[in-house]
């Protein structure tokens, strides 16, 4: 029989209600406990959706003996504290992207869920998205041919305001890390770790990274241009343009998923990939099947990757001179 996990909910916020949506198209969860820093937060969202319990403290929540995996979906600047939270009360941990602020945050929370023996698996949607999948399939399958340029884009208009997340420095805000992770991510998982970087951002009135803009350089002499902003209506995309044609996808907000394929001398293919819902509950099945197998970590999303993500957003960042006050 399979074993029904219990889940914790840290961090009640938008992205909380979006992934228990997620959790709730799955036949082995238990909707059990959410912890926030407000206990009547905990009551209105555990009401919401439907969990058992609610406690006003994130310690509650990872202190009780009964949750097996954590999700924790506070703002970047936390992901650090919250992780060995969660981490050295014996708790699973699935944690937002961006996993932490820098490498050195990231090494640490790796190091501990090594030390207690803990799974632990950064919060990643694209790897396991239908979009990803056939991308990658036709990719290896050869016919496009190498890989010559990546195009990838991220970037809405998000309304100014200095108390939200996205602008406040000292929650990690900036374009960067709340959406340039999504086009870094398509430069290292369809190419590899850039040699070069080379980037240039513009700021907000807060000081927070607000656009930016990109190159990633191979030995080989590809390339990869990216771009994410809160200023531009820029939509999601990659194009990626190979020696034999190019294969080009995007998704809307609602997660929505399409893929062209233009190989040179073929008809197009066009792909019209839709997963149930937003998509998050792939990441919570891997992180019960990993459970369910005793794993440590994922082959999807192993801390490899999440290291060499981090380590190329610190490059990047340090290529365009973007801090994070007392944090870098
Ligand atoms: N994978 C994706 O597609 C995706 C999409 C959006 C966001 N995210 C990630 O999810 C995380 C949360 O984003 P969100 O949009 O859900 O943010 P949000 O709506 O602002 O929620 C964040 C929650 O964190 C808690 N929190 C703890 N310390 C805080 C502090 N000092 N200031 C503000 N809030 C604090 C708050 O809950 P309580 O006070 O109730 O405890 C708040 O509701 C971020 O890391 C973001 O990058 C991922």
């Amino acid at each position: 029989m399979k074993k029904i996990y219990k889940w914790g909910i840290l961090a009640p916020g938008k992205m909380s209600a979006k992934f228990t949506e997620g959790l709730k198209l799955l036949e082995n969860v238990e909707l059990y406990a959410v912890g926030s820093r407000d206990l009547e937060r905990a009551k209105q969202f555990a009401e919401e959706f439907g969990f058992k319990k609610y406690y006003g403290s994130y310690e509650e929540l990872a202190m009780d003996s009964e949750v097996d995996v954590i999700y924790i979906a506070s703002p970047h600047s936390h992901h650090l504290e919250h992780t060995l939270l969660c981490l050295k009360n014996k708790k699973a941990v699935l944690c937002e992207k961006a996993f932490a602020l820098n490498s050195r945050e990231v090494e640490e929370m790796i190091n501990e869920a090594s030390e207690q023996k803990i799974f632990l698996m950064e919060a990643l949607w694209p790897p396991f998205q239908p979009i990803y999948r056939k991308t990658k399939e036709i990719l290896l399958g050869g016919e496009p041919g190498k890989i010559i340029h990546l195009n990838a884009r991220f970037s809405f208009q998000a309304p100014y305001n200095p108390t939200d997340r996205k602008f406040n420095l000292e929650l990690g805000g900036g374009s960067l890390l709340d959406i340039g992770i999504y086009p870094v991510i398509d430069a290292l998982y369809f190419i590899g770790v850039p040699t070069e970087v080379i980037a240039k951002a513009s700021y907000s009135e807060t000081g927070s990274e607000d656009s930016i803009s990109i190159i990633l350089g191979y030995d080989d002499g590809r390339m990869a241009t990216l771009y994410s902003s809160f200023r531009t209506a820029g939509g999601i995309g990659c194009d990626i343009l190979c020696e034999n044609g190019n294969l080009l996808f995007s998704r809307e907000r609602d997660m929505s998923q399409r893929l062209n394929v233009a190989l040179n001398g073929k008809e197009n293919k066009e792909y019209s990939l839709l997963p149930d819902g937003m998509g998050y509950q792939f990441e919570a099945m891997e992180v019960m099947k990993c459970l369910d197998d005793g794993k440590l970590q994922s082959d999807v999303v192993p801390h490899s990757f999440s290291l060499n993500l981090i380590n190329t957003l610190d490059r990047i960042r340090k290529a365009a001179g973007i801090v994070f006050p007392g944090r870098d």
